[in-house]
């Protein structure tokens, strides 16, 4: 059985696998933000990010390392392939972080050898133990992942592993990079691992899988009754493709299901230890920042943190909750911090209050940004009668996106109706604070200010998605509109809230330009796609 920390381990992947969703793509403060966030929540390792990627992802993994990886917090975490320049830069980004790890990884099954590396098996068995050894001489910690572990041969699976060890790897991780296991199988491939590894005794056995079929979360649940005790995992399941397995639902499935994996952990069935780290309480925050920064909409029957998790639609259901709630509800809806959105402000409400309101939820502001907040707040309240804990949430995390504004909103005018052509004005500036001014017709309001930004900004691009929805109740509740634009196959999205969606679309349009904008000219590279030989080492 490999070496055993008594729980699992939880590794969240969502600021380098979630950021590799599309359009997924996040700025400097927002990595930082949400880094914040996954160490209140209580990960236990946090990967940053790919540091060789380029100068921003470099950027991104030293502030994090700096800022949010202290004696107490999480490791951080920074992923290389298994090449020197890429170790390198990673042990580079993750200096300052008194807890570091270095992931490197390379491909072990035929189809990737073949197509990808165009590498034998005995290539790939040299370069393994070099490059772990490598990164051992730089840092203490060093997990190795064997990627497309799920269609590699095991016979060689079980070489490679060995080498990686004996070379000073202290975690292993068995990735289905393709999501193409299942959960019988893929438990099955831990415990061979377990059985034919003749080392494995000095790693942690971790696991690593996407969602191409749906069944991620299943398969790393039937990994740990195997001995995995490190699940690989993002924050609302975002990531490649369909996604990497979602960190919500593994952990809640580890809680509410306690007794049940118990057993496997050498533990009484009714012992009440956590099976994690993580406090629950912290997740639905976790899960509302990164969708607002990553502008990934969560769908509304997604477990856990899906508007409708704890929705009691039907009759039948209300009555049986109302006469006890454990009739229809394995989950109380408060161990995942969804309070009843209390109201707590409103347009008399001063600077300290709003400061005190945001402290207790976790955000802790600079002067500058609480000065920001405060005029936003009374803004809003000016419109709204009651500020909720939702709408500050909104507030501040459409705050994090606008340190790299290129193109800045001033005015949008809309005039339309049934008997009116739609018609919209809008005012802009540039980074020079030069104002433009345009007007434009559309066949609806939203499409008219569309129209009239492009018009202003000459940005090439293809608007893909356009999506509201609101932030509380109510007729004066916020909408949240995320807009999603296309240029050369690379999405870009936007995100803003306000009482009047009209304006919402207009921001959140000029948050996707922005960062459609300030992308252009970086080079960045792709952990998984670009290999080793045909990408040149751009400077740090
Ligand atoms: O899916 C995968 O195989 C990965 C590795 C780089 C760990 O993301
Ligand atoms: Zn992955």
């Amino acid at each position: 059985m490999a070496k055993d920390p008594g729980r699992v381990l939880i590794f969240d992947t969502t600021l380098r696998d979630g950021e590799q969703s599309p359009g997924a793509s996040l700025n400097l403060e927002e990595k930082l933000a949400i880094a914040q966030q996954l160490a209140r929540l209580g990960v236990d390792i946090i990967e940053a990010g790919f540091p060789f990627a380029s100068q921003g992802d470099f950027a991104a993994v030293q502030r994090i390392a700096e800022q949010v990886g202290g004696e107490d917090g999480p490791i951080i975490c920074g992923l290389s392939r298994a090449s020197e320049s890429d170790i390198n830069a990673c042990a580079k980004a993750l200096m300052p972080a008194p807890k570091k790890r270095i992931h490197t990884f390379i491909a072990t099954s035929d189809i990737h050898l073949e197509h990808k590396l165009k590498k034998s098996r005995s290539e790939v068995l040299k370069i393994v133990p070099e490059m772990v050894q490598y990164a051992r001489s730089l840092v203490d910690d060093v997990e190795f992942s064997c990627e497309d572990a799920a269609r590699s041969d095991y016979n060689f699976l079980y070489e490679v592993i060995e080498a990686a060890i004996a070379a000073g790897a202290s975690t292993i991780n068995i990735p289905d990079t393709v999501g193409y296991t299942t959960p019988a199988e893929f438990g099955d491939l831990i415990y061979k691992i377990n059985e034919n590894v003749p080392n494995i005794d000095e790693a942690i056995l971790s696991v690593h899988g996407h969602n191409d079929l749906g069944l991620a979360v299943a398969n790393f649940l039937e990994a740990v009754k195997n001995g995995a005790r490190q699940l690989e995992c993002t924050i609302n399941g975002i990531g490649e493709r369909a996604g990497n397995a979602a960190l919500e639902e593994l952990v809640m499935s580890l809680h509410v299901r306690r007794s049940y994996f118990n057993p496997y952990f050498g533990r009484v069935a009714d012992s009440p230890t956590p099976l994690t780290a993580i406090r629950t309480e912290e997740i639905t925050k976790t899960s509302r920042l990164v969708s607002n920064l990553t502008g990934m909409v969560v769908q509304p029957n997604k477990a856990i943190v899906g508007a409708n998790a704890f929705a009691h639609e039907s009759g039948i259901h209300q009555d049986g909750v109302l006469k006890n709630r454990l009739t229809y509800e394995i989950v109380d809806a408060q161990t995942v911090g969804l309070s009843d959105n209390r109201i707590s402000l409103g347009k008399l409400s001063g600077r300290s209050a709003v400061r005190a309101r945001l402290e207790e939820l976790g955000y802790d502001l600079s002067r500058e940004d609480l000065n920001d907040a405060f005029a936003r707040f009374k803004d809003l309240a000016d419109r709204k009668r009651e500020i909720t804990d939702r709408d500050l949430e909104a507030i501040v995390s459409e705050q994090v996106q606008l340190p790299e504004a290129f193109f800045q909103l001033h005015l949008v005018q809309v005039s339309c109706g049934t008997a009116l052509k739609p018609t919209a004005t809008v005012t802009i500036s540039d980074k020079e604070g030069r104002e433009k001014t345009s007007v434009s017709l559309g066949t609806g309001p939203v499409d008219a200010v569309v129209r009239a930004l492009n018009s202003l900004t000459d940005e090439r691009n293809e608007l893909v998605e356009f999506s509201v929805k609101s932030v509380t109740e109510g007729i004066d509740a916020l909408g949240e509109v995320t807009i999603r634009l296309r240029r050369d196959g690379v999405l870009f999205s936007g995100h803003s809230a306000d009482t009047d969606i009209v304006v919402a679309a207009a921001q959140a349009y000029i948050n996707a330009l922005n960062r459609l904008v300030s992308s252009k000219g970086r080079r960045s590279i792709h952990p998984q796609k670009d290999t080793v030989k045909s990408t040149s080492r751009p400077s740090l």
